[in-house]
Formats: structure tokens, C-alpha cells, sequence
């Protein structure tokens, strides 16, 4: 696995995108804790926080990045100007814009920055986007540009609607919903919550026709809202936690795919030099 890991480590970044159908379920805090645990393997990460909503990752990290999204648009920055280096050795680009104004910026600024973002993402191995909540015309590129989606969901019935009509609505729009990895988070009663997860799986699979192949339980715990007032993340003191467990074994499951990925991509080359197609 580690020479798989370090061949991995030479190839393209990969996207990883957290969504989730409303606010308020986890989602800012699956990703800071997420972007940690490939830290802790020494993968090189980018956290894009493109949800300025509250709860931000900034707040999470207990740091504040001192340039935004918005002040390469408006100052006319480099995208390295506004990368931020945290003290975790995550690197963070804030976007200090609700990301659907980007939009409202000229379609020159916004080549420049979508042109000088595919330079920078080079130098990282994995890429964490923090999006709004819901699904977004305008963000459709990002989406299906992703390796992988993490949706967050607790098992409150108007948040399992409202993640439903998300994978529902991705799937219309093309997105693989194969490469789902669905989170119920904030779980009480591990029974009741596996019942929901399986009950979620199942409304997919007959209505939208696609199968959920990765989900997780969090529970809801204590560690959780202490690394929001300590703005230090769980994963940094409480490594033992089920929450933690979880934010580990989640890296592992998606490095395990993009290793398989990897693979798939080298045996597809070979099939195409001894012309076998496939
Ligand atoms: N597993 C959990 N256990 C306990 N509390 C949680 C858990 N996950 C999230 N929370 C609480 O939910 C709040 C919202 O989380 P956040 O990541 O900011 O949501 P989102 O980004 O989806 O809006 C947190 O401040 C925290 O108090
Ligand atoms: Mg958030």
C-alpha cells in the first residue's frame, strides 16, 4: 500500500467535494477534519472554503487567512498571494465571497482565476471543497469535475429530503452518484442511524437507480462541539474519538479507491497500446 500511496502522490490531484442538502449537519467540520487526516499521512491538501456561511473553516482552524478569493478579483492578487498556510500544514484558500458571486465578475477574471487555480492545484495531492448547501446551477462545472462526493446528512427526516433531492438532482445533471460517499452524522442511536442509512440506500437505489456503495456513521459526540469553541479541531486532541475513527477511516476508503483508480487508468493504457480495446 505505501508504494501504492507514493505512486499515487506523482499523478493528477484528486477533488474531493463535501455537499450536503441543507446547512448546519457537518459539513464545514467533515472537511476540516477530513483535510487533517490526509495530513497526518503526509499528503499535500487544499482546503477550499467556498462556503462563507457560518461556521466557516477559517473559524474551525482557529485561524483567520488574511487574504481572500476576493481580494485576487478585486486587487488583482496572484493565487498564490491568497493561498494560506495554516499552522495544521493544510493549505486553505478562503473565498470571502459567497462563491455564486463569482459569477458576477467578468468572464476574463474568471478565466484568470479558473486558469491560475488549475496551475496551483498541481502542487497538491487532494483538493477538500467545502460548497453551499444545496445543489447550485452555477457551480454544475465544479461538481462534475469532482473525484469524489461526500454528502452530509443527519437523519432529521427534512435533512434526509432535502440529500435525497440532492443525489437525485446530480444524478439528472450527470454527476456519477457512484462515487457518493454518504455520511449520517450526529447519530444518537447507531441502531436507529444504520436503519436510516439503509432505508436512504434503498429510496435511492429504486427512485434514482444507483446504488450507494460508501456510508458512514458519525455519532453525535461531545468532542465535536468542544473543538468548535476550542477552534481546534477533533481530530488534533481527540484521535481516539469516534469521530475521528470515522474522519480516518473515510481517507482510507478513499485512498483505497483512487489507488484502484489508478490502477484501472495503467490497465486501460495497456488495453489501448496492444490495441484490445475494452
Ligand atoms: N458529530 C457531531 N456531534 C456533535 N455535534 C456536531 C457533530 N457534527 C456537527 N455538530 C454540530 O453542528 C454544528 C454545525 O456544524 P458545521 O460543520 O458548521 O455545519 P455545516 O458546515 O454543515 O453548516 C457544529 O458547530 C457542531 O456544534
Ligand atoms: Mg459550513
Amino acid at each position: 500500500m505505501q508504494d501504492q500511496v507514493e505512486s499515487l502522490r506523482k499523478s493528477e490531484p484528486k477533488v474531493i467535494s463535501v455537499l450536503s442538502g441543507k446547512g448546519g449537519v457537518g459539513k464545514s467540520i467533515l472537511a476540516v477534519n477530513l483535510a487533517l487526516a490526509f495530513q497526518k499521512r503526509n499528503f499535500k491538501i487544499l482546503l477550499f472554503d467556498a462556503d462563507v456561511g457560518f461556521g466557516s473553516v477559517e473559524i474551525l482552524l482557529g485561524t483567520v487567512a488574511p487574504r481572500t478569493l476576493k481580494d485576487f478579483f478585486k486587487s488583482g492578487l496572484k493565487i498564490e498571494d491568497i493561498v494560506y498556510k495554516s499552522p495544521y500544514d493544510v493549505d486553505v484558500i478562503s473565498s470571502g465571497i459567497d462563491i455564486e458571486d463569482l459569477l458576477l465578475f467578468n468572464l476574463g477574471d474568471r478565466k484568470k482565476f479558473f486558469d491560475s487555480f488549475s496551475r496551483i492545484l498541481r502542487s497538491y495531492d487532494y483538493v477538500i471543497v467545502d460548497f453551499p448547501p444545496g445543489y447550485n446551477e452555477n457551480l454544475d462545472k465544479f461538481y462534475l469535475n469532482s473525484d469524489y462526493l461526500i454528502i452530509v446528512t443527519t437523519d432529521e427526516p427534512t435533512s434526509i429530503i432535502n440529500t435525497y433531492t440532492l443525489i437525485k438532482v446530480l444524478s439528472v445533471k450527470g454527476v456519477n452518484p457512484e462515487e457518493i460517499f454518504l455520511v449520517l452524522n450526529m447519530v444518537r442511536n447507531m441502531k436507529e442511524g444504520r436503519k436510516v442509512v439503509e432505508r436512504l440506500k434503498n429510496v435511492v437505489e429504486r427512485f434514482v437507480g444507483v446504488p450507494i456503495r460508501h456510508f458512514f456513521i458519525v455519532r453525535e459526540d461531545p468532542v465535536v462541539q468542544k473543538s468548535v469553541e476550542r477552534q481546534k479541531p477533533f481530530l488534533l486532541w481527540a484521535e481516539k474519538s469516534q469521530p475521528s475513527l470515522v474522519m480516518l477511516g473515510l481517507r482510507e476508503k478513499i485512498l483505497k479507491e483512487s489507488v484502484e483508480r489508478e490502477k484501472e487508468g495503467f490497465l486501460d493504457k495497456i488495453r489501448h497500446l496492444l490495441g484490445i480495446g475494452g
